[in-house]
């Protein structure tokens, strides 16, 4: 008698649909990804992103004692310094806030919990870009003439090695690079080698896109971008190159690698988990916690339920890691 096959018999109660369950969401799975910032004296709202702060030092030991008590996989480091410059000093500097702040977290969490830092300039350039400018860059500074859009991959390099090697000192487990220069994840492993970290894992953000959804994290930062990053991030529209870009940072050494916008690029990560040899992140942006979260502030979604599908289809896509501002919360609904 028709239909013959019933693929409904398996979701009938709860205890088949978690039987046959193919994707699942764990708590340590999970990465928050949190902002420090110099000279606060106390936490600061990021409106385009409610719920989240620009941490104290003080409030930052307390949030990552209480991630690693909520058994999240990690917590990820960007640091908001008070003065920046053309080279972005503060990154490379021992007493730089994402540097001290490494350290206090290291020291509340120990090996309970893994470090990460971000490794990337932009957050300490007075002109926000993710490297130095080049000569072209530089007098479209000076003139005020325009967008400026060139970066010196070169000239960045060896900087982008001394802020891993500042932040392997201060005690991250993993350095994230993040700024999109070719070569940085080999010359950073060549820098970490030499100065003796040898044990200090580099996770690249090997497919980051140039992405309208980075939007509320401009604000997270107080970043001083004029323009966008489109010489150096990738086009939306490419994903053969992501596995191009995923290649190459593995042959220079990453030990995991990233996707990055998550949600609107879960091809993407499908088709990288389907090829790397070694543990896939993808990054839920700051734009996709402000669409949900806007939503759900107005009712138009469930807001727990649209996180935990949000979080389960970037699973199903083939991340092996999440980074999202949902991780704790998130880790307190997968818990129960
Ligand atoms: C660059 C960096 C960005 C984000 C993480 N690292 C911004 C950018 O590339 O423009 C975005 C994260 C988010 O939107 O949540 N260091």
């Amino acid at each position: 008698m028709f239909p013959t096959d019933r693929p409904r018999r398996l979701r009938a109660t709860p205890g088949l649909r978690r039987l046959v369950a193919e994707t699942d969401v764990r708590p340590r799975h999970l990465v928050l990804p949190v902002f420090v910032a110099e000279g606060l004296d106390a936490p600061k709202p990021i409106t385009s992103m409610p719920g989240v702060v620009q941490h104290t030092r003080d409030s930052l030991r307390k949030a990552a004692a209480e991630a690693a008590a909520a058994g999240v996989g990690g917590i990820m480091l960007f640091g908001v310094p008070a003065r920046r410059d053309a080279v972005g000093s503060g990154a490379t500097d021992p007493d730089g806030i994402l540097n001290v702040a490494l350290r206090d977290v290291r020291s509340e969490v120990g090996d309970a919990l893994p470090v990460m830092a971000d490794t990337c300039l932009d957050e300490f350039t007075d002109h926000g870009h993710c490297g130095v400018l080049d000569e072209r860059g530089r007098d479209a500074k000076r003139s005020g003439a325009g967008p400026i859009e060139t970066v010196d991959n070169d000239a960045t390099l060896p900087i982008y090695g001394e802020m891993a090697v500042a932040q392997a000192a201060a005690g991250a487990h993993v350095v994230a690079p993040s700024g999109m220069m070719d070569g940085q994840v080999g010359v950073i492993r060549r820098a970490l080698d030499e100065a003796g970290h040898r044990d200090t894992a580099i996770l690249a953000y090997s497919a980051k896109y140039a992405s309208a959804f980075y939007g509320p994290f401009r604000e997270a930062v107080d970043s001083q971008l004029q323009g966008d990053r489109r010489t150096y991030q990738q086009d939306p529209g490419n994903a053969r190159e992501a596995a191009r870009e995923v290649a190459l940072d593995l042959d220079e050494g990453a030990d995991m690698v990233m996707v990055k916008p998550a949600m609107s690029y879960l091809d993407v990560l499908r088709r990288v988990a389907d090829s790397a040899d070694v543990p896939v992140a993808a990054y839920q942006v700051s734009g996709e916690y402000a669409m949900i979260s806007a939503a759900a502030e107005r009712g138009w979604l469930d807001r727990e339920r649209t996180i935990l599908e949000s979080l389960t289809a970037i699973r199903r896509a083939g991340a092996d890691v999440v980074l999202t501002y949902w991780a704790v919360e998130a880790a307190a609904w997968l818990d129960r």
